[in-house]
């Protein structure tokens, strides 16, 4: 097993209930490995916008079944004004970060898992988080289609949807906040069912529900704008 990003909020919680459910070998991956403060794992440096970084950590980690690409970012930043750069570092980070792992490490999942960390935000875009709405809206499609192609060698894809957990990320935000573990378990009971998708929260059920809804429903504000 190989989660990303294991250094802190979710990351570190799944490294330490895959440790409670027994896995034999954890690799805790971070983009500083000496920041891995969980004993009993194995810790691997690993920047998934960094392709060398990514190679390195696959040819280091031979033996991964499962594979949880939890890392990510929250820049804050909307898509019209926001910095480019920034907007870029989100898809960097979701998108393509992902991707470079799952690339590197397919060949060996055949018949074992990804767990890809995706967000009520793949479904629904927030004031201040348009690049990262953006960003995790891609990661879904990149899940949909990644499980489309590993099928047939065996390979189940998740996607974990969550609308807000207790962690760095979420530091700034007031509301209620799911602990990383009530998360993370059910994270790792939909992998040990095989399911494709798991609902985390109330939040990630609520938003999903709204997809069948038009945008003027769901996006009240702006349809208001519009007409007033
Ligand atoms: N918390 C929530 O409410 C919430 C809600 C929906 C979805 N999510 C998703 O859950 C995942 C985990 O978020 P979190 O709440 O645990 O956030 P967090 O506490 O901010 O931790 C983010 C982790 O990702 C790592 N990371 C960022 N960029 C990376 C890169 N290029 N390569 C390797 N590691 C990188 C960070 O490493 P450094 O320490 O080096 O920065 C850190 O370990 C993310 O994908 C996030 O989008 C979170």
């Amino acid at each position: 097993m190989l989660v990303t990003g294991a250094n802190r909020g979710l990351g570190r919680q799944f490294v330490l209930s895959l440790l409670d459910r027994g896995a034999a070998k954890v690799y805790a991956t971070a983009r500083r490995p000496d920041l891995i403060d969980v004993p009993g794992v194995v810790p691997l440096r690993l920047d998934i916008t960094d392709p060398a970084s990514v190679a390195a950590a696959a040819a280091a980690a031979p033996d991964v079944k499962i594979v949880i690409n939890n890392a990510g970012i929250s820049t804050g930043a909307n898509l019209v004004t926001g910095d480019l750069d920034t907007i870029r570092r989100e898809m960097d980070t979701h998108f393509y970060g992902t991707l470079n792992v799952i690339r590197a490490f397919a060949p060996q999942l055949a018949d074992g898992a990804i767990l890809n960390v995706l967000s009520a935000l793949s479904w629904l875009a927030f004031d201040g988080a348009g690049a990262y709405h953006a960003a995790k809206a891609a990661e879904w499609a990149l899940t949909n289609s990644v499980r489309l192609e590993l099928a047939n060698q065996g390979t189940l894809v998740t996607g974990l949807h969550l609308g807000a957990a207790d962690t760095d990320m979420m530091a700034w935000y007031t509301g209620d906040k799911a602990a990383p573990e009530v998360i993370v378990e059910a994270a790792l009971d939909g992998i040990e069912a095989r399911r494709p998708e798991v609902l985390a929260d109330d939040w990630s059920r609520q938003v999903k529900a709204w997809l069948s809804e038009d945008p003027s429903v769901v996006y009240r504000e702006a349809a208001a704008a519009l007409t007033a």
